[in-house]
């Protein structure tokens, strides 16, 4: 990967966490309430800010999109056009403005993005997309066997465990469990290969830290759950740490 491509993805991933998208939102409607109480100078300010802390945004989103296909990606083309749209009116408002029709403007780009954020809320709640694909993973929460020591290497090795595919791994003399399924999109990390203490997933090339699970490379954004791990008599065992034993297994595994 070259090193431009690398930095997008740390822009892009760093945009996914920061969750500019509702402060994007809420300043654009603030600049509407604003318009509303007569406060024109407060509301073009806030409709500029706006603007701004959309762009990340909109690059956050270009990434999801981008590893989408069918109706996901249809409905994700409709989703940015809306936002676009909408944004587009809002530049135009900020550009009209002191004169009349700009608060217009912005109230009708305001609702247009309320249609791409609808769509956004029907990609993420009913068609996943963006959503950890580990979420309602549970696995073992006592210690349970998972195979023997000898089968380990710095070669990632899937094992299942409670209904759970796990991936083993040992790196500097250290044996590691996390979940196989890569939380982006749900590749098969043990597929993979182990790469400067991460293992990278094969099918986006997304890299987690073996130790624990962090992001060093996009396109993920949420960090790989990992596993309390063991050897006994030559034996592995793994339990799950409790601070992911937040939810119920509502959807098997
Ligand atoms: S599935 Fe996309 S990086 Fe793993």
């Amino acid at each position: 990967m070259s090193h431009a491509a690398d930095v997008l993805d740390r822009i892009t991933e760093r945009a996914a966490q920061s969750r500019p998208a509702a402060a994007a939102v809420g300043l654009l409607a603030a600049g509407n309430l604003l318009d509303a109480l007569g406060q024109r100078r407060a509301a073009r300010s806030a409709v500029g800010a706006g603007l701004v802390t959309a762009v990340p945004t909109a690059v956050s989103g270009w990434s999801d999109w981008s590893d989408t296909e069918g109706h996901e990606r249809r409905i994700g083309a409709l989703h940015s056009s809306a936002n676009t749209v909408g944004l587009l009116l809002h530049a135009a408002s900020l550009a009209r403005r002191p004169r009349r029709g700009g608060a217009g403007l912005a109230l009708l780009g305001s609702a247009v993005l309320g249609v791409g954020g609808w769509l956004g809320g029907h990609l993420a709640y009913a068609l996943g997309v963006g959503v950890d694909t580990t979420a309602f993973q549970a696995g073992p929460t006592e210690w349970t066997d998972a195979g023997a020591s000898a089968d380990v290497s710095d070669a990632p090795a899937q094992v299942e465990v409670g209904g759970v595919p796990l991936v083993l791994v040992r790196h500097d003399g250290r044996l590691h469990a996390l979940a196989d399924r890569c939380t982006h999109r749900g590749g098969p990390l043990s597929d993979g290969r182990l790469v400067d203490g991460c293992l990278e997933c094969p099918w986006h090339l997304s890299r987690f830290d073996v130790t624990d699970g962090a992001v060093h490379r996009g396109p993920a954004t949420r960090p790989q759950p990992v596993y309390e791990v063991r050897e006994v008599a030559g034996r592995i065992e793994v339990r799950r740490q409790e601070g992911r034993a937040l939810r119920i297994n509502p959807v098997g595994v």
